[in-house]
């Protein structure tokens, strides 16, 4: 190698590389108003009865449920480790700790193999699944989706605050979310962040005084799922609904919801849970979780001189229809 080599840039730096400037002119492709997202809540049609909890097992059930009949599948599974929520670990009155909490009597890849085989039937052509896994199962998990044709589109990290206190290693403080779909080039996926890591830093919040099941996910998780990958009016499934936080967060975002839960001493609390969320409750018009003009320009001042060229949101829906088959 001569010096001449050495010296010979590589690659053309582009001069009109702005730093923040593809950010500053980010725009959502599908956005509602709440009047917009209300109308398709009111009036979409599903081949399933909206709105509904079956407490049953979770397999059987999605057995008799029709071909492609669900937008979206958020699911957290048990643990299979014989939790019950009610360790002094754990920091909770171990009486508002629901003893229902139902964990699984079989092997737990076995078990694992058996729900996720029945999810690519009833999913729609456009449907995603976010599964939801501690380290521990994540390997069973794998497993099993590798045995269906399900797409794994991002393995994504929910790290959370505080995890239970350990002396000889290190706290878990992370959990597992698996990203799939049916159609690699079909599914819906609406980016309302310019930049969407797949680490995402959600704090746990703590129920003091309430009455739950032994696990509940924080509805900013899930909120953020069925933001990114259903519109309104579409039908979300959950198959372990736990404390029901896929139909609070589907009600509050006007999505309707169906799904099972094998606890039947959760009926009344779901049911005091679900009425106290009113329809649409959580929804913004996604454009509101954009930063503001002001704020991306105090972090690009540099960007001031093209503000006036930055085209306005339109809140103009485009090959939306495809999605609606
Ligand atoms: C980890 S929790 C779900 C927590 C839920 N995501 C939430 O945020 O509240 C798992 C739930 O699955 C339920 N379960 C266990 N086996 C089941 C089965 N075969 N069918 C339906 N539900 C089941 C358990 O009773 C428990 O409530």
């Amino acid at each position: 190698m001569t010096r001449t080599d050495l010296k010979k840039p590589t690659q053309k730096k582009s001069r009109n590389y702005k730093a923040g400037l593809a950010q500053l002119n980010f725009k959502i492709e599908f956005d509602w108003s709440h009047e917009e997202a209300r109308k398709l809540y009111e009036t979409s049609i599903h081949k399933i009865e909206k709105n509904t909890i079956l407490y049953q097992d979770c397999i059987s059930g999605m057995k008799n449920l029709p071909e492609e009949s669900v937008d979206l599948i958020i699911a957290d599974p048990p643990f299979g480790i014989n939790f019950s929520g009610k360790g002094s670990q754990y920091n909770r009155n171990s009486i508002l700790v629901e003893d229902g909490y139902v964990e699984i009597k079989e092997d737990y890849d076995k078990f694992t193999e058996k729900w996720i085989q029945c999810l690519p039937r009833i999913m729609k052509k456009t449907a995603s699944a976010y599964i939801f896994s501690g380290w521990t199962n994540l390997n069973d998990l794998l497993n099993a989706i590798n045995k269906t044709d399900l797409k794994l589109v991002n393995h994504i990290i929910w790290k959370y605050q505080f995890g239970v206190f350990t002396k000889r290693k290190f706290v878990s403080s992370h959990y597992h979310i698996l990203f799939l779909v049916k159609n690699e080039k079909k599914y819906f996926f609406n980016k309302y962040e310019y930049y969407p890591e797949d680490v995402w830093i959600i704090p746990r919040r703590y129920l003091p005084g309430q009455r739950k099941n032994g696990t509940k996910l924080p509805e900013d998780v899930v909120n953020k799922c069925i933001n990114f990958s259903s519109k309104p009016g579409d039908l979300i499934f959950d198959p372990f609904m736990g404390n029901a936080t896929t139909a609070i967060c589907a009600k509050g975002l006007y999505r309707h919801y169906y799904g099972f839960e094998i606890n039947q001493t959760m009926k009344e609390i779901h049911q005091n849970y679900i009425n106290n969320i009113k329809v649409g409750q959580f929804f913004r018009p996604l454009k509101e979780y954009l930063p503001s003009k002001e704020e991306l320009l105090k972090k690009y001042p540099h960007l001031k001189k093209y503000v006036n060229e930055i085209k306005k949101y339109s809140g103009k829906k485009t090959r939306l229809d495809r999605y609606f088959e």
